[in-house]
């Protein structure tokens, strides 16, 4: 029997990929490519360059394979182009579910883990956020991503599919021998564009915003470490084997930090003067999101390895020297 990942070949699907090689499960990837690389996919893994949304396609992964259970990481993930384009991600994303749980009901799997996300809370009531609070998204991206939850747990009470949702904070860092990072185009997210800076690709970073309320004036995020939020994943398909109900998880290390925090813990990981400049606000950034995550801990037994940013970009830096045009070389 196999784990499907879909969105294997991306940034976290592929630390997936390594982490459920090293339970030694057999690993189905689906991927199509658009934003994943082929060479991000661990050659153990059985690898399908196939959109989610070809039925028919997909069908046919699940016929060819034996496939126990899900993981799905498949989706776009940019708050910024989910507002300019919003029918992309509920075409991409949500439409995307109805394929995918069709498939497995007709195929009878009965088990998925779902990459779900903080932006589900909006703008969030109270700090940490604990997953019983409310889901009120602000951007097409984290309502993308709530309507998949929803769905969920309608085609649980209809057909018995059985779910987790992981909402994820912020994700960083690479797995420790550096072989598959972090590698998007175009790069948006903090902990790659403070390591272009420190890697002399862009002359400084641009900390969007110093009016912020926070402490510093600069939104605070909780950054969890890439191999922690897969190690939650193979909890979760455990927890889903042993028979539990369908249920929604943060993950997050309960610690935040602001962006003048994390450029400074990246000049301390990297050895470099990292330059940084004040710029605009970015539209769509909450002041704060930082995770409760003790239910977690409590249910699925998770203990995160990384309680310290410095060491989470470390891994991330080791990456980047490694392999310094990312994917290309
Ligand atoms: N930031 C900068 N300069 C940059 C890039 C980012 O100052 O060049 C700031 C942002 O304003 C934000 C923080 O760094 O305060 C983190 O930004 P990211 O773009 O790395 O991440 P986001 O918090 O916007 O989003 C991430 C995921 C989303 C997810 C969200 C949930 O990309 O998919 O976390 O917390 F929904």
């Amino acid at each position: 029997m196999s784990v499907l990942v879909l969105g294997g070949a991306g940034y976290i699907g592929s630390h997936m990929v390594k982490q459920l090689l090293a339970d030694g499960q057999e690993v189905v990837v689906v991927d199509n490519l658009v934003k994943g690389h082929r060479a991000a996919v661990d050659s153990r893994a059985k690898f399908y360059e196939v959109d989610l949304r070809d039925k028919a396609a997909l069908s046919a992964v699940f016929e060819q394979e034996q496939i126990e259970a899900v993981v799905h990481f498949a989706a776009f993930s940019i708050v910024p182009e989910s507002v300019a384009e919003p029918l992309k991600y509920f075409d991409n994303n949500t439409a995307g579910m109805v394929t995918l749980l069709e498939v497995m009901n007709e195929h009878d799997v009965k088990q998925i883990v779902f990459s779900s996300t903080a932006a589900t809370y909006g703008n969030p009531v109270h700090i940490p956020i604990k997953e019983t609070d409310p889901q009120n998204p602000i951007n097409p991206y984290g309502e993308s991503k709530l309507m998949m939850e929803k769905m969920m747990a309608w085609a649980d009470q209809a057909y018995g599919i059985k779910w987790v949702a992981l909402r994820y904070f912020n994700v960083a860092g690479a797995i420790e021998d550096g072989s598959i990072g972090e590698d998007h185009e175009p790069e948006t997210h903090l902990v790659p564009i403070i390591l272009q800076a420190a890697a002399g690709k862009r002359p400084y970073i641009e900390m969007f915003g110093d009016d912020y309320q926070t402490p510093d004036g600069f939104n605070v995020r909780d950054y969890v470490h890439v191999m922690d939020l897969t190690a939650a994943h193979l909890l979760a398909l455990n927890y889903l084997k042993e028979g539990h109900d369908s249920a929604a998880f943060n993950l997050g290390s309960a610690t935040g930090f602001s962006v003048k925090e994390m450029v400074a813990a990246a000049r301390e990981a990297t050895g470099v003067d990292i330059q940084a400049k004040v710029g605009p606000r970015r539209a769509g950034d909450p002041d704060i999101l930082v995770a409760d995550s003790t239910a977690a801990r409590e249910v699925l037994g998770w203990q995160p390895q990384f309680d310290n940013v410095a060491d989470i970009i470390k891994t991330a830096w080791h990456w980047v020297e490694m392999h310094p045009n990312g994917y290309e070389d």
